[in-house]
């Protein structure tokens, strides 16, 4: 039986006593601080592997798959799988499977974590704490409200990608009085019927919004839907939020507003290039940036571990994964040839 695995990452211990226990053959391909390999070293070792587990911070590209004719699958550790050239995959009869669910509940606890940072200058304000520069009078931080405030004056949170992260993220909102409106074009009848969230189209959504939290997948019709059109429809005194991917939001026009005070501020996971930040981002004052932690608990990486591995052997027997995002590929006579039938 086909049994060797690819680990091109430093996957959790609990992963990785799953794996132990597994009967597969697992190799793990990272530096000593956990370095991702080139792609020529991933292009390379690919070649001695039945399944792959990749994730998100990893180009798996056509080259990559042409490099093994008898790859099994692509079992990304991630919901979100725009590094794996699916089209490619598809073409050649490989499926293609990530880990959804598992990481919902935490990627919105991060929102809304970024969400009040920003608002209210924590990051800022610790600095200033442990700077010694604290007097009284000294900078105030005066934040935005997320709550009514003082004037109790409810705020409007918009949710650009109402999928299962964002609907998180609007559950979250209901403690802050907060209404909810959404734009998410392929689930517009859907949200039409959920209570508590009105659907908007995009402008409208960046007009009304006090704050806007992206979640919506990169795809081509998303890559750059917020840029200097879309900023410039936002109020003055508006939050973006973005722990979906980079690429949705043109970086450049970002920072071109945050820095003009188009927008008030901004709180980033995710950058266009990872990990490389568009010139001017860590200049500005009025923007929050982590490096792409929304899922990053130990219980959460954890279960997407697991959950890639119960994909990536499910493939290894030539098997339907759970969470097969190409499942047209079943029927095709490249993956019956794969396996073998
Ligand atoms: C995902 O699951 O897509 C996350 O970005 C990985 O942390």
């Amino acid at each position: 039986m086909d049994k060797r695995i690819l680990v091109p990452w430093n996957m959790p211990e609990i992963g990785r006593e799953v794996l132990r226990k597994s009967k597969a053959e697992v190799t793990y391909l990272h530096g000593p601080q956990g370095e991702i390999p080139t792609l020529k070293e991933l292009t390379e070792a690919v070649r001695h592997a039945d399944v792959l587990i990749s994730r998100g911070t990893q180009e798996v590209s056509r080259k990559v798959m042409e490099a093994n004719p008898t790859l099994r699958g692509i079992a990304n550790y991630g919901v979100g799988y725009d590094s794996v050239d699916v089209a490619s995959a598809t073409e050649f009869g490989i499926p293609v499977t990530n880990t959804p669910g598992v990481l919902t509940e935490t990627t919105a606890d991060l929102a809304w974590a970024l969400l009040m940072a920003t608002a209210r200058w924590i990051p800022q304000a610790h600095l200033f704490t442990l700077s010694g520069e604290w007097k009284v009078g000294a900078r105030t931080f005066m934040g935005l409200d997320v709550g009514p405030g003082g004037s109790n004056q409810p705020k409007v949170l918009g949710v650009i990608g109402f999928g299962r992260i964002g609907q998180a993220v609007a559950r979250r909102s209901r403690g802050f009085k907060m209404k909810v409106i959404a734009y998410d074009p392929p689930f517009k009848g859907m949200i039409e019927k959920m209570k508590g969230v009105s659907y908007r189209d995009l402008d409208a959504l960046l007009r009304e919004s006090d704050f806007i939290s992206i979640h919506t997948p990169l795809t081509k019709d998303t890559r750059h839907l917020i840029g200097e059109r879309e900023l410039g429809l936002m109020k003055p005194t508006a939050i973006l939020i973005n722990t979906s991917r980079g690429p949705v939001v043109d970086e450049k026009a970002l920072v071109s507003a945050l820095k003009q005070k188009k927008i008030a501020a901004a709180g980033l996971d995710v950058y266009e290039n990872e990990p490389k930040l568009t010139p001017g981002l860590t200049k500005l004052d009025n923007a929050v940036l982590l490096p792409h932690i929304a899922s990053a608990t130990m219980d959460t990486r954890g279960q997407m571990g697991v959950l890639a591995i119960k994909n990536a052997l499910t493939m290894l027997q030539g098997q339907r994964p759970k969470n097969i995002v190409n499942p047209q590929v079943l029927e095709s006579p490249e993956y019956l040839r794969r396996i073998g039938k």
